[in-house]
């Protein structure tokens, strides 16, 4: 291939796959505790926006022609819309999440039960921490997984084990970045962008080598959730105030930026990634 076949294809020819989401209603949503920085229990919310602006997002999935099956929400389970963390699932295989909190340990039930109805053969629920697709970001063939907050570094190990690929453990440092779908974001195989700050120097090494191509994103984008963000390989859904800030970034290599905006589920420290389980195989 020439150069200029190569610039042409990460320019001009970025394809939408279409993709299987999972997702859960907002209907019980509310701050009643406070589990990271973003969470302030005295902070009014309303599950009716909630509800309306999260509406907003699966509808987008659906117009981008993408398939989203839903999982039935569970009164005293404010976190349940945040769907990424339920599980990681990698070719057909589910490992269910194990909470760091207890007040979201008993999510993991309801995934349990949600999948081996669903007909999802190797279910299991993993032994250590491990936060489900908040922490556990698949890249292509491979896992970046964050730890220093949520998932450790046994859930780590756990999950190579599990899918049978290569894990790249990456540590977070900052708490506002708590999971690592806050602080980078999988926008194709093997390309990312990424809040370097929000991780430990070692890390930031490791990335760079592994990812020398990446977008690099500004405390600024990373404080709206701006890498919170979902790709279909195209499409890069992301709240409606990153666009302005990393859209320009994300134009210039092929990506159509889609403005969400979820500030009433940003008050429980989630945004659209942390609403959406993709499910593969
Ligand atoms: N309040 C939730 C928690 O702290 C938010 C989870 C956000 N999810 C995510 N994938 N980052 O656990």
């Amino acid at each position: 291939m020439t150069h200029t076949a190569i610039e042409q294809t990460s320019n001009d020819d970025r394809i939408a796959r279409p993709r299987r989401f999972l997702m859960c209603r907002p209907t019980y949503f509310d701050v009643t505790y406070s589990i990271n920085p973003w969470m302030d229990p005295n902070v009014p919310t309303s599950a009716d926006t909630g509800l309306a602006q999260w509406k907003g997002l699966h509808d987008a999935y659906v117009a981008l022609g993408h398939d989203v099956a839903l999982i039935e929400p569970v009164p005293g389970l404010p976190d349940m819309v945040f769907a990424a963390n339920g599980a990681t699932v990698v070719d057909g295989k589910v490992l269910v999440a194990r909470f760091r909190h207890h007040q979201r340990a008993d999510e993991s039930r309801a995934y349990l039960d949600w999948f081996r109805a669903a007909g999802w053969a190797e279910v299991r629920q993993a032994e250590s921490f491990n936060e489900g697709e908040g922490d556990f970001l698949y890249v292509g063939g491979e896992l970046l997984a964050g730890c220093g907050f949520r998932s450790d570094l046994r859930g780590h190990h756990e999950a190579q084990e599990f899918f049978g690929i290569p894990v790249l453990s990456l540590t977070l440092v900052d708490p506002r970045f708590y999971h690592l779908d806050t602080a980078l974001s999988v926008l194709g195989p093997g390309e990312v962008m990424y809040y370097p700050q929000a991780f430990s120097p070692d890390s930031r090494r490791r990335l760079a080598e592994r990812f020398p191509d990446a977008i690099l994103a500004d405390e600024a984008t990373a404080a709206m959730f701006g890498l919170n963000a979902l790709s279909d390989g195209r499409h890069v859904l992301l709240p409606e105030r990153a666009v302005e800030l990393v859209g320009p970034q994300l134009r210039e290599r092929g990506y159509v930026p889609i403005g969400i905006d979820l500030t009433e589920l940003l008050k429980a420290g989630g945004n659209a990634k942390c609403c959406t389980l993709e499910l593969r195989g």
